[in-house]
């Protein structure tokens, strides 16, 4: 399939065989960083990236890809110094955009909000996370760390912990894993903050197998076990966070009577959901996953421009 101009805003939306394509180029893009640090794939295009929600990973990797493909980037890295401020719309920041650049990754509060903007602008739009919504190039680098940690992405039993209601994240993990026959997903989270049900049935519909559970200990007898933080900024009541807060702290006692084998993945920042005395543990995969975030936004950004 030619991602030439294709948009990424959605697990949802991509294919198998995009999945394997995709997690063929960042291969290919890791072996490029290795072998030359910087290409000129991309000398002749600018790209924009605009975030109008906090971020470490996402925005500083998209900017690394940016620059180790020889691009150059156009960068807003908060809502307030961007005409957002002044009540700007979205369609009309990406019509504006869309003039100077020839792609767009962004990220903002708004679920659906990077759909706005794709339908907007004609260059290619990258969903860099739409509020609780998706958050696609986080999963396809999970995918990128699963395949690198455990030899293929085939009939794995996943657990995802915390944070599922508003954690974009999970949501669009679940998507991207379902087409290569997950054995089991294992939702762990409080009550008020489980998995929505629509993607809860999407997932049905694929026939997987769901388990909803309260308890760490289930979730720790799976292949991957991915934490998320507790979602602070989307609650509504901030007595909510206060009260659940806390909910899951993976350490190293609760893991060494798991699965020997589980792979511990998290999408960072990670408050307090993992102890730092399991960094240390082979198991422990966070870290080498964000660097994995530069190679598959590369492969990205070649992609929608046509270069790979
Ligand atoms: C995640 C996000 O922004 O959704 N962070 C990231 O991009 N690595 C997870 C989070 O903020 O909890």
């Amino acid at each position: 399939m030619n991602f030439k101009g294709r948009d990424i805003l959605s697990t949802a939306d991509l294919t198998k065989e995009d999945f394997l394509e995709i997690m063929e180029v960042t291969g290919k893009m890791e072996e490029l960083v290795k072998k030359e640090s910087v290409s000129d794939l991309l000398s002749d295009k600018i790209i924009a990236v605009l975030f109008m929600e906090p971020s470490t990973r996402t925005r500083l990797s998209f900017e690394t890809a940016v620059h180790r493909l020889g691009a150059r980037p156009i960068t807003v890295s908060s809502a307030a110094s961007s005409s957002a401020a002044k009540g700007e719309s979205l369609a009309d920041t990406a019509k504006t955009v869309d003039g100077y650049v020839d792609a767009i990754v962004v990220r903002q509060p708004l679920k659906g909000g990077a759909k706005i903007m794709a339908d907007a602008a004609k260059a290619p739009v990258i969903n860099g996370g739409d509020g609780a919504g998706q958050h696609p190039t986080q999963a396809l680098l999970d995918m990128y760390t699963i395949l690198n940690e455990k030899g293929s992405l085939e009939k794995l039993k996943v657990a995802m912990v915390g944070d599922l209601k508003y954690g974009r994240t999970v949501h669009s993990l679940s998507y991207a894993m379902a087409p290569f026959s997950p054995k089991e997903y294992i939702y762990c989270a409080p009550d008020e903050l489980q998995m929505p049900e629509d993607i809860v049935a999407d997932m049905e519909k694929k026939s997987i197998p769901i388990k909803k559970t309260q308890d760490i200990n289930e979730a720790l007898q799976a292949d991957i076990i991915y934490m998320t933080r507790i979602q602070r900024e989307r609650f509504e009541d901030p007595a909510e966070y206060e009260r659940l807060k806390g909910s899951y702290v993976l350490n190293r006692s609760l893991v060494e009577k798991g699965n020997k084998d589980i792979v511990i993945m998290h999408p960072l920042p990670r408050v307090d959901e993992i102890a730092t005395d399991v960094d240390d543990l082979p198991n422990a995969a966070y870290f080498r996953q964000a660097h994995n975030g530069v190679y598959l936004r590369m492969a990205l950004l070649a992609m929608i421009t046509g270069r790979a």
